[in-house]
């Protein structure tokens, strides 16, 4: 049987317990992205390849476009992606496409499951019991989506209205993400345990005494270093120090070091 890899790229949890359900129905090899951009290896010839990712503002995050503009694809024998989303807007087709294509093959399928919103500037994640309910419906179309990727099925799910609205803001707000680190601010709760550097896939942060912890402004957005800190001592502005953290209740520091290869 030709082989299965799947790459992810996570911030707080949803995208890596999306690949490992695929991956487990799939007998498929998990690599993430990050370790992948530092130890890029050839995609074994007709290999099927998955790309799971969280949709930011209707696209792509950077990372992800990074590491497609860094692989080929050539070899691959069928491409598939899946976005997890805190919306119901759909999946980029169109960068995804062009993307994919510049990489060497065209787009087999790509699809989009609903999961809590980590985004945690614009709202609070949803609470407890509406996040169970996201999750049993993830897993059911998720198992839709293994069974399709088993018979490399085709299937394009597009944008819907608000995903193409959302997209206009694209452009301008992924170009200032790597700066967004920025805006975050540390409390005087903060106890230097060391793990949102840990759980960061860009490596952007370095520990200081008393919070006075260096940012490199390489940073992909991606919140884990927001949700994951114990002491709840990193916000950005104001806005986000009432608002309870979200993370996904199966992925550990552990895992997020993993990404990255650690
Ligand atoms: C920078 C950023 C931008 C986001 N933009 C969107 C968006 O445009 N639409 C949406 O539905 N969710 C958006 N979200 C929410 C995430 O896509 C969603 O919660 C995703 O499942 C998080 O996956 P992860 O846990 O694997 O990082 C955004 C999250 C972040 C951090
Ligand atoms: S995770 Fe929180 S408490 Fe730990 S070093 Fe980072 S900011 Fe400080
Ligand atoms: S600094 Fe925080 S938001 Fe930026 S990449 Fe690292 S963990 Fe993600």
């Amino acid at each position: 049987m030709n082989p299965t890899i799947i790459y992810y790229f996570t911030g707080t949890g949803n995208s890596l317990a999306i690949a490992r359900k695929i991956a487990e129905d799939t007998n498929a090899e998990l690599i993430g992205i990050p370790h992948a951009l530092k130890n890029p290896h050839p995609i074994p010839k007709d290999a099927s390849v998955g790309i799971i990712y969280p949709l930011y503002a209707g696209g792509l995050p950077n990372i992800v476009v990074r590491f497609l503009k860094s692989v080929s694809l050539a070899d691959a024998g069928y491409l598939f992606f899946v976005a997890t989303e805190g919306g119901k807007m759909g999946a980029p087709t169109s960068q995804i496409s062009r993307l994919s294509k510049a990489a060497g093959h065209t787009t087999d399928a790509s699809w989009w499951i609903q999961m809590p919103d980590n985004y945690i500037p614009l709202s609070a994640p949803p609470q407890t019991p509406e996040q169970q309910k996201m999750y049993d419906a993830a897993k059911r179309k998720a198992a839709v989506i293994s069974e399709a990727v088993k018979n490399r099925e085709k299937h394009i799910e597009g944008m819907g209205f608000a995903g193409k609205l959302m997209g206009l803001a694209y452009g301008p707000f992924i170009r200032h993400l790597a700066e967004s680190d920025k805006k975050f601010t540390i409390s005087a709760n903060c106890s230097e345990c060391g793990i949102c550097s840990e759980v960061c896939p860009a490596d952007n942060i370095i520990i200081g005494k008393h919070g006075n912890h260096t940012w490199h402004h390489q940073c992909e957005g991606c919140l884990a270093c927001l949700h994951f800190c114990p002491e709840e001592a990193i916000n950005i502005g104001t806005k986000t120090e009432l608002r309870p953290r979200y993370r996904h209740p199966t992925v550990s520091v552990s895992d997020m070091k993993q990404q990255k290869g650690e």
